[in-house]
């Protein structure tokens, strides 16, 4: 029994919302908690894998093990990516990076405008998985939170951005995803062409981690 079956593998793995802001004191961000995230890294390092966490904002602590990289919006998470993407035998991407961001963050606090409403102008941030993939150095997973035709859009996910793997879980159930300690994951990957799928839980996003960190190898 090898209780180190990562050893000697390096695992990069986002997590965490991203901030984008639009002022000094406001921003444009999400309910992403960091847990999951945070849950794949322990588990990959207990497993012995050297880990890089890059996390937007969260309330969550990371072990000694963990090499971890704090950032605010998506363009330093996407910086911090493309410098530690060296070695990578596996990129998870668990953070819910905000797809847009306000195209100029205003340097001073917005006023108040009499009678009239405000519009912010948004761009598009790059999508930092599909950028992972592209690289085709390392096996990519990616994870999607939908509340419809989750298998569906799950396929059209993994070939849009050209991903080994997309594990998907149904945000729009209470009990599971966002904040929640649990979680429900379906992992969608392709064998010889045919779509497959595993279904992990309901359980603690923590077991979850560990048995998509031990499932994940087998599949490569
Ligand atoms: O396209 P969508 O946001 O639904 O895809 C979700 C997956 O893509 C997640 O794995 C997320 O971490 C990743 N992603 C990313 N960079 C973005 C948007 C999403 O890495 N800009």
């Amino acid at each position: 029994f090898n209780d180190k079956p990562l050893q000697g593998q390096r695992w990069l793995i986002t997590a965490g919302p991203t901030v984008e802001p639009i002022d000094p004191v406001r921003y444009l961000a999400n309910r992403s908690s960091g847990k999951m995230g945070f849950a794949i890294a322990e588990a990959a390092a207990k497993a012995g894998a050297e880990v890089v966490l890059v996390t937007g904002p969260v309330n969550l602590l990371a072990s000694s093990a963990i090499k971890r990289i704090d950032v605010q919006t998506a363009q330093q998470m996407f910086e911090a990516v493309k410098s530690e993407f060296k070695s990578i035998d596996t990129f998870v991407a668990c953070a819910a990076v905000s797809d847009y961001r306000p195209t100029e963050a205003a340097p001073q606090k917005l006023k108040k405008q009499s009678d009239n409403g405000l519009t912010i102008e948004l761009m598009q941030n790059p999508d930092i998985l599909k950028w992972a993939a592209e690289q085709n150095a390392a096996f990519c997973v990616g994870f999607a939170a939908e509340t419809n035709n989750i298998e569906e859009y799950a396929e059209a996910k993994m070939t849009k951005k050209g991903i080994n793997v997309i594990c998907a879980n149904d945000v729009s159930r209470k009990d599971i995803g966002f904040s929640s300690d649990n979680n429900e994951v379906s992992v969608y990957y392709k064998n010889n062409g045919a779509m497959q799928v595993e279904r992990l839980g309901p359980a603690l996003k923590t077991v979850i981690a560990q048995q998509l960190v031990s499932f994940l190898p087998g599949i490569k």
